[in-house]
C-alpha cells in the first residue's frame, strides 16, 4: 500500500473535511516545494559552497548566513507567481515583499523564518524553516506591514520543516497536526504521523541555561525546582535538552513531550524576548495548541497577542500543557 503523499492528503482535506480551499492547497504545495529545494541546499553543505557568512545583516541586526539568504530567495521565488498570495514577509526582509505586478494575486499572506537555527548551519546540526499563513484583510490589494499585524488566532495554516537525518514537514490547517517525511528518491512528502498529540506531563525541559542570571524570578523558581529533582518539591528528576534550533526542540516536544522556554530576560531590557512573534512564536504556538499542548509568554496566551510590529520579539514558553500552566501560575503568583 503506497504512502499518502502530501498532495493526496491535501486533496482529501479539501473534499472530506473542507479544511482547505484549492488556493490554500496550492499555497501549501508551493511552500513544500520550496522546502524541498532548501533541504537540497542544506544537504549539500560545503559541497555547494553554501556554508558560512553572507557578509550582510538583517533588520534585527543579526549577521546573515549564506543559507539564510538562499532559503529566503527560494521561498520568495517559489511563491511569487502562483496567484495564491497577496504578499510575503520574512525574518530576512525589513518590509513586506509585494507580489510583482506581472503576476496574479491571491487572498493569503505568507510569513516565514526561512532558516531557523542559523548558528547550527556550519556545525552540521539540524536547522529548519517555519511558516505562517494569514488572510489578507478584505479590500486590501497592496498589503503593508499593518495588514500582517493579526493575532495568531487568525492563522489559517502553519508549519515547519526540520532538516535533520531526515527532512520532515509538520503541518496544521487548524484540525490537528500531521508530519510528512521527505522521500528523497520520489521527491514527495509522505504522511508518516497523523494527529500528533503532546503528552500533558513531561520530565524534559529546554532552555538556554547560560542566560540564567538574567531570568525573571518566576522562571528562576521553576527551573530551580526542576533541577532539585527527586529530592525537591517536584519529587522527580528532569532531563535537559537544548538544540538551539527551535524547529528541532519543538519537533522533539511533538514526539515525546517537554517544555521549551525562551523567556523574557533582563539581558537586553529593550528586547521582550529572543524569538520573533509573527514567524516563530505564532506558528509554533498554533501547532503546539493543535497537538494538545500550550503556548504562553508566561503572562498571556501567545496566540491572543495583538502584534504591533512585524519583527517584534516575544517571550515563549510552550509544550506539555501541565508544565506550561505551572510556569504561567508562577508568573501570576
Ligand atoms: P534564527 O536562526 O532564525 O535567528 O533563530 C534561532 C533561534 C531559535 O531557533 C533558537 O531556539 C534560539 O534562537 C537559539 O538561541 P541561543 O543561541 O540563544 O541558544
Ligand atoms: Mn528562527
Ligand atoms: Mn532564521
Amino acid at each position: 500500500m503506497p504512502g499518502i503523499t502530501l498532495t493526496r492528503f491535501l486533496i482529501d482535506q479539501q473534499y472530506q473535511t473542507q479544511a482547505v480551499s484549492s488556493d490554500l492547497r496550492l499555497l501549501v504545495e508551493v511552500v513544500a516545494r520550496a522546502i524541498k529545494a532548501i533541504s537540497v541546499n542544506v544537504g549539500k553543505g560545503a559541497l555547494a559552497g553554501v556554508l558560512g557568512e553572507a557578509g550582510t545583516g538583517n533588520v534585527q541586526g543579526e549577521a546573515q548566513k549564506k543559507l539564510d539568504v538562499i532559503a529566503n530567495e527560494i521561498l520568495l521565488e517559489a511563491n511569487e507567481w502562483g496567484g495564491h498570495l497577496a504578499a510575503m514577509a520574512s525574518e530576512e526582509m525589513d518590509d513586506p515583499h509585494a507580489i510583482p505586478h506581472r503576476y496574479p494575486k491571491g487572498e493569503f499572506l505568507l510569513l516565514f523564518d526561512p532558516l531557523d537555527g542559523s548558528s547550527n548551519i556550519d556545525v552540521n546540526v539540524s536547522v529548519g524553516t517555519i511558516f505562517s499563513v494569514l488572510r489578507c484583510p478584505d479590500g486590501v490589494s497592496l498589503p503593508t506591514e499593518k495588514d500582517f499585524l493579526q493575532p495568531g488566532t487568525k492563522q489559517v495554516c502553519a508549519g515547519f520543516a526540520v532538516f535533520g537525518p531526515s527532512t520532515v514537514l509538520v503541518l496544521t490547517l487548524g484540525n490537528g497536526v500531521h508530519a510528512f517525511t521527505l522521500d528523497r528518491e520520489m521527491g514527495s512528502f509522505v504522511l508518516t504521523q497523523a494527529n500528533i498529540r503532546i503528552p500533558e506531563d513531561t520530565q524534559e525541559f529546554a532552555i538556554n541555561m547560560s542566560n540564567m542570571r538574567f531570568w525573571e524570578p518566576p522562571v528562576k523558581r521553576y527551573v530551580d525546582e526542576l533541577l532539585a529533582g527527586k529530592t525537591g518539591v517536584r519529587g522527580k528528576d528532569f532531563n535537559m535538552r537544548w538544540v538551539a534550533s527551535m524547529v528541532a526542540d519543538v519537533y522533539r516536544i511533538l514526539q515525546r513531550g517537554g517544555i521549551f522556554m525562551y523567556p523574557r530576560d533582563l539581558k537586553d531590557p529593550k528586547k521582550p524576548g529572543r524569538l520573533r512573534l509573527m514567524y516563530e512564536a505564532n506558528p509554533m504556538a498554533f501547532i503546539v495548541e493543535q497537538a494538545g499542548g500550550a503556548a504562553s509568554t508566561g503572562r498571556e496566551r501567545i496566540l491572543d497577542l495583538q502584534p504591533t510590529e512585524l519583527h517584534q520579539r516575544v517571550a515563549v514558553v510552550l509544550g506539555s500543557k501541565n508544565e506550561v500552566e505551572r510556569v504561567a501560575s508562577y508568573h501570576s503568583a
